[in-house]
């Protein structure tokens, strides 16, 4: 769509239209400012969409290219930057700690960093996708970077994914 008149209309005003169901699960990511304020990513993944700030809770890599994956039964976006993974539904930050580093073989389990990305809520309304942001007063470490500070960064400046060799 190119104009705000060809958007349907918004069912409640906190809610955002950012796209026909049919075109977001066709790019499978879809990148968004939402209200004018903030960066979103909306994800399209096995068969449900989810919504999170756009830049990385780190060091504000641009996540729309990370890696969906399961870690113990948790679906992750991992940041393409530095591998940092992020649960899709609550936002945390998930690592694997080792139990005891002294035992052979190492143990390990995944753990939670608790909440570090800011998660939105999306709604599906006769095949248009809406966002309602969340603006919970809570401080969340993704916040930082949807200052205007980060988002007139120029792209090139942010941290670039690390390759494998
Ligand atoms: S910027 Fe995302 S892991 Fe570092």
């Amino acid at each position: 769509m190119s104009s705000q008149e060809e958007n349907p209309p918004c069912p409640s005003p906190d809610m955002h239209f950012i796209g026909k169901k049919a075109d977001i699960v066709k790019a499978g990511r879809v990148t968004m400012r939402v209200n004018g304020c903030r960066d979103v990513l909306v994800v399209y993944h096995q068969e449900k969409l989810y919504a999170l700030d756009l830049r990385c809770y780190h060091a504000g890599g641009l996540l729309q290219d990370g890696d969906i994956e399961d870690f113990n039964g948790r679906l992750c976006i991992v940041c393409p930057c530095h591998k940092y993974k992020i649960t899709l539904t609550e936002g945390e930050g998930l690592y694997e700690a080792v139990d005891n580093p002294t035992i052979r073989p190492l143990k390990t389990q995944w753990r939670s960093k608790g909440l570090k990305q800011r998660i939105h809520k999306v709604t599906e309304v006769s095949g248009d996708v809406f966002v309602t942001l969340n603006d919970s007063s809570e401080a969340i470490e993704s916040d930082v970077y949807q200052t205007e500070k980060y988002r007139t960064v120029s792209l090139d400046a942010l941290p670039k994914p690390k390759h494998k060799t």
